[in-house]
């Protein structure tokens, strides 16, 4: 399972899929199926983990390479054809439990129990309720199935799995502001606050999610052309949707307009309209770079996921604050959010924060779910726990030496 989540993390961390790794093992005896089959394995003998006495030879692999590609263990089963070899029998270790239901391509539990596929082990129950029931299909048509928690295979797609829940993106909130909490000078000068590391950190962010929000009054003040850029400051190959909240419009020549990702004008102060509106267009993640106003009004609703603050080693004592009135009046009303990664960026410092909710009795449910599996799936998969990923933003965010390459980028 290590193995299928180190595939899976190949995948692209935006879009409106998962990551997902499969592994094909071969099936015992493992000599008798080598004898049958022309051209040596890639692969080494796979860890134990899938519950078997002795190691067993990897015959495929694969993984998803987003949207409207073979999902992963068609990709591995595409593999293990590549490789001359009939995957009839084998055992398929995947990330996340089969599909069942056809979208852009194919059910995936079929295509595992039309290739005969005689064991599958599985880390992550499928959070999409339109897709879930691929574990029920399998075992219909008599194939062994096991589901075998995996805290690493969960941890990679948590924005993906609490967005497709909620049927809204996961968001996240980025400030960039002064010691003393200010985003502008009392004259309105606002741009670099922070310096070339941080934006270039903001950047790697802006490559992982699928939409950038901002208001009216950033798009006024900043005329801010929001595209995602590699470090030698060319146009990624992912470029986030634009989206622009507010009743004014967008000035004819706005940086906005011009190349990058699809520009969308929301005119509304409602940020659930927002939010329902992207999650309709299977927006998983986006980032919010707007004001104060903006700002205030996500976190008012309760809709921020994880905040993202760059602090400059800066104080103006006057200017717009970060943040509006929040309708706190004591401590003990404020939210709770958790620290889960700081990072010193050149003069910077880096802070990303989750928001800490108590657990919905969903959540619940499916925590019990995976704890009740987890028992019955080490004792029949002998599965080790791997170390949990701590972040958001996929594999991440950009660790200092990546940011340290980075050069100074546009707004
Ligand atoms: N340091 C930073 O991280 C950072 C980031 C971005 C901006 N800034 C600075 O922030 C300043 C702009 O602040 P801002 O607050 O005006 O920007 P903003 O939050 O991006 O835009 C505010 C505008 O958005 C619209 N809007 C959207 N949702 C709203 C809601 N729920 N309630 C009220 N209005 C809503 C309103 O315009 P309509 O009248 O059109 O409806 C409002 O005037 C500039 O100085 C900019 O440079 C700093």
């Amino acid at each position: 399972m290590a193995h299928a989540v180190e595939l899976a993390a190949l995948g692209p961390v935006y879009g409106p899929n998962p990551r997902v790794g499969c592994v094909l093992l071969a099936p015992e005896p493992d000599e008798g199926a080598w004898s049958n089959h022309v051209g040596a394995p890639r692969g080494g003998p796979a860890p134990d983990d899938v519950g078997d006495a002795r190691p067993r030879r990897v015959i495929g692999e694969g993984y998803h390479r987003g949207a409207g590609t073979p999902h992963a263990e068609i990709d591995a089963l595409h593999d293990a054809r590549r490789r001359g070899i009939d995957p009839r029998g084998a055992t398929a270790v995947v990330t996340l439990e089969p599909c069942s239901h056809t979208g852009r391509t194919p059910p995936c539990a079929e295509g595992l129990a039309a290739a005969g596929i005689g064991h599958v082990v599985y880390a992550v129950t499928d959070p999409n309720r339109l897709a879930a029931g691929g574990a029920e299909v399998l075992r219909t048509r008599g194939i062994r199935v096991t589901h075998a928690p995996h805290e690493r295979a969960s941890a990679l797609n948590d924005v993906w799995a609490t967005a497709v829940r909620r049927g809204a993106p996961f968001v996240t909130l980025k400030v960039a502001t002064t010691l003393d909490g200010r985003v502008a000078a009392a004259d309105g000068t606002s741009r670099w606050i922070t310096g070339d590391l941080a934006r270039a950190h903001a950047h790697e962010v802006r490559r992982r999610v699928d939409a950038i929000i901002v208001g009216t009054g950033t798009v006024a003040a900043d005329d801010p052309a929001l595209t995602a850029r590699n470090a030698d400051g060319a146009l990624a190959g992912h470029q986030p949707l634009r989206v622009v909240v507010g009743t004014r419009e967008v000035p004819a020549g706005a940086r906005l307009r011009g190349p990058g990702g699809e520009l969308v004008h929301l005119a509304t102060h409602d940020v659930h309209v927002v939010l329902a509106e992207l999650g309709g267009r299977e927006i998983r993640h986006v980032l919010i770079e707007g004001g104060p106003t903006l700002a205030t009004a996500f976190l008012r609703a309760d809709v921020v996921d994880e905040l993202h603050a760059y602090t400059a080693p800066l104080v103006l004592g006057a200017g717009a604050p970060v943040v509006g009135d929040l309708g706190v009046d004591t401590l003990a009303a404020a939210a709770q959010w958790r620290t889960v990664h700081v990072e010193r960026l050149g003069d910077d410092v880096l802070m990303i924060a989750r928001r800490h909710r108590p657990r919905t009795a969903r959540d619940a449910a499916d925590a019990d779910s995976d704890a009740d599996a987890d028992a019955t799936a080490r004792a029949d998969a002998g599965m080790g726990t791997a170390t949990a990923l701590t972040d958001s933003v996929g594999n991440g965010p950009p660790t200092a030496s990546e940011t340290v390459r980075a050069r100074k980028e546009p707004a």
